[in-house]
């Protein structure tokens, strides 16, 4: 399975998202890619915010060697699921990715967790650092979900 999470900075959410998801993966023994994307180029090659490494290092998880990059049309074919970690960054991921969107890969992420109910992770990014924590709690619920949904499968299956 080739994962990538996607959020607006890829400073905040979908570097959490990434960590988390990656971290669940290795614990499981399994042959995952994990990578995170944002739609806006604002923050490109830099580390994930502050806040966001401090919740991920009191989980036990280092984040601090990812860096910062913008989604491209591309990963809709270097990817099997995109993960957007809001709606108004999946309206951006179908502008970028053009005649390459593929409606069957690209998820809002927290449908995993609650079915129908086109819900976002909130942007932490203009609020205090409680707001981290807050996301952190969702992301991880999130993709321990994932991981057991599709822990026995493998890309050649989404296909079918
Ligand atoms: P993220 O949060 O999408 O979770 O990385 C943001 C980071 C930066 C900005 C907005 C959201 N910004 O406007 O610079």
């Amino acid at each position: 399975m080739r994962i990538l999470m996607v959020c607006l900075g890829n400073i905040c959410r979908s570097p959490i998202a990434e960590g988390v998801m990656r971290t669940l993966v290795n614990r499981s023994n399994l042959d995952w890619r994990v990578d995170s994307a944002g739609t806006e180029s604002y923050h490109i090659g830099e580390p994930p915010h502050s806040y966001s490494q401090k919740i991920c290092q009191k989980n036990g998880i280092d984040i601090s060697q990812q860096k910062a990059r913008k989604f491209v049309a591309a990963d809709l074919e270097n990817f099997d699921l995109i993960y957007v970690m809001a709606r108004d960054v999946m309206e951006s991921v179908k502008h970028i990715a053009g005649s390459a969107f593929d409606a069957r890969k690209v998820i809002l992420f927290l449908e995993e967790s609650h079915p129908g109910s086109g819900r976002s992770v909130p942007d932490p990014w203009y609020g205090p650092e409680a707001g981290y924590s807050e996301v952190f709690d969702m992301i991880h619920h999130t993709c321990s979900v994932i991981l057991e949904k599709y822990r026995t499968r493998t890309s050649a299956d989404l296909l079918l």
